[in-house]
């Protein structure tokens, strides 16, 4: 049975584990203003909140509830459109009526859930982050100026938000209805997922954040045997670290989201840019749910995590039956087609990297068919480590252009000892195009993807040495 706080009610399902929320909630609670409309987390017509218990407070994330299994809501709190409802409208609701954010109405449950997970949020909100908080969500009908107008005049509201007790804050303001008050003190007396690293049990199905096995296997997933381990204890962090030889090494527990990412001011010192690379992938509630294990495991050839990691090139650490530990690097990591060196029942526990210091140049470009909530056509990371003029060291990953996430290894050991000119990338060129092999598919056709390759090798350089390229120089 698992137990979890749905708006103000306490529910106990004994539904199947990999039940989708979506069906919980319209079929066994018959909450109908969470709508169904793509079930493959693209439209955000099914968002909800997820409210987690972490030090004495609840924080709460947006999630798609068409991907969100119930074994990935033990012990926290659910919120659905009818539970933010009030007597009156909430401020949420009365922007979207004056600004007309609303014509069929199909798609505006969803937006007020994402938008009222602002208002619930530990950040300092300006109209840019009210957008995208609704970077998931699609209208068909209303067009989005008015919507993004309502969303302006939420974020004016929140600007007194007090940010250390958002919750607290919300209630007083009735963003939120007063039973929100309560929820922390009821959570704290449900079980809650408490799993420490493991290998996973013969028979399970390893579910992270669900955001790819719910879109590839929906109907098995229904009555699969989960191992959940989204909510696992000992793989969510991100640790900055020396190694016993003194080396700086970033440790991101293989639970962690890209959400959690992007909320780290250590990560986002190191790697100047991370914060625009990262809002490239997905939307706001596939960010807070896919797990960078997820990502990896996967090992979709255009994974954008997947390109990052290689470019920084990581390790990966699996854990086996009986404690047995190893760590391939992810260059290794990835064979074939969906093939990747681990055994079924090995849990990545986390990836780790040498941390970029200050000779480190690090960027990640991605081209697809609409800048957000879409996946690549292709993508390709850089890191290199610089000494004056002359690359030291580098590390090259490309998506889309070969059966799996690419290390390109020739183009490394090429670029490795040379000085950044124009006579190095073009002969670089060169390289990466005798070791890439693209086929032709709904995202372009390999010549193109070879071209698109080709232009965001030389975006990498004019990012990173501004003053030294610009495009023209560099096609000349
Ligand atoms: C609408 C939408 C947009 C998306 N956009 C992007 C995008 O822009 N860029 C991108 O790269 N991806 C994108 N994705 C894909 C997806 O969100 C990511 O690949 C995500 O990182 C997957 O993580 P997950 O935790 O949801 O994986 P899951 O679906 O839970 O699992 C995926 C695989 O990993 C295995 N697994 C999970 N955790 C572990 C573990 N710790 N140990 C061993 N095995 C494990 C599972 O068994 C499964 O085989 C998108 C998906 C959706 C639905
Ligand atoms: S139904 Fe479209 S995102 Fe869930
Ligand atoms: S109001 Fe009709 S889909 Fe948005």
């Amino acid at each position: 049975m698992i137990r979890f706080i749905l708006n103000d009610t306490l529910v106990e399902s004994t539904a199947p584990e990999g039940t989708v929320m979506l069906d919980i909630l319209r079929y066994h609670e018959q909450l109908k203003g969470t709508k169904i409309g793509c079930r493959e987390g693209d439209c955000g017509a099914c968002t909800v909140l997820v409210g987690e218990l972490k030090n004495d407070q609840v924080e709460y994330r947006s999630m798609t509830s068409c991907l969100l299994a119930l074994a990935n809501v033990k012990g926290k709190h659910i919120v659905t459109v009818e539970g933010l409802n009030m007597e009156r409208l909430s401020p949420v609701q009365q922007a979207m009526v004056d600004e007309s954010g609303t014509q069929c109405g199909f798609c505006t449950p969803g937006f007020v859930v994402s938008l009222s997970g602002c208002c619930l949020s530990h950040e300092r909100v300006t109209d840019e982050l009210a957008v995208r908080a609704i970077d998931g969500n699609i209208c068909r009908c209303t067009g989005y100026k008015s919507i993004e107008r309502a969303a302006a005049i939420v974020a004016g509201h929140l600007a007194k938000k007090d940010v250390a007790d958002p919750v607290k804050w919300s209630v007083g303001n009735s963003f939120v209805p007063p039973y929100f008050a309560g929820i922390a003190e009821r959570l704290k007396g449900i079980e809650q997922t408490s799993r420490k690293p493991g290998p996973v049990p013969d028979g399970t199905i390893a579910l992270g954040g669900g955001t790819d096995l719910y879109v590839q296997k929906h109907d098995s997933m229904h009555h699969a045997r989960i191992h959940n381990l989204f909510d696992e204890k000992g793989i969510k962090n991100i640790t900055l670290a020396r190694d016993h030889n003194g080396v700086a090494i970033c440790s991101i527990g293989a639970g962690v989201v890209a959400s959690d990412l992007l909320a780290s001011q250590d990560l986002m010192k190191r790697l100047p840019g991370l914060e625009k690379h990262l809002l490239l992938v997905s939307s706001t509630p596939i960010r807070n749910m896919g797990t960078v294990a997820g990502n990896l495991v996967n090992a979709s050839p255009i994974g954008d995590l997947s390109a990052m990691l290689l470019a920084l090139n990581a390790k990966v650490d699996l854990l086996g039956k009986g404690g047995r530990m190893r760590s391939p690097m992810l260059k290794d990591f990835f064979l074939g087609y969906k093939q990747i060196d681990k055994r079924p029942e090995e849990e990545v526990t986390a990836v780790r990297f040498v941390l970029p210091d200050a000779n480190t140049r690090f960027h990640f470009e991605k081209v697809s068919k609409r800048t957000h909530l879409d996946i690549a056509s292709v993508n390709t990371a850089i890191r290199l480590e610089m000494d004056g003029h002359t690359i030291r060291e580098a590390h090259v990953s490309a998506g889309g252009v070969a059966p799996t996430p690419k290390y390109l290894s020739n183009t490394v050991a090429f670029l490795t000892g040379k000085s950044v000119d124009q006579k190095t990338i073009r002969e670089a060129i060169g390289v990466m195009n005798d070791e890439i092999a693209p086929i032709s598919d709904a995202r372009g056709t390999a010549d193109y993807k070879r071209l698109l390759l080709r232009q965001l090798f030389f975006a990498h350089f004019m990012q990173l040495f501004p003053e030294r390229f610009t495009l023209k120089e560099l096609v000349a």
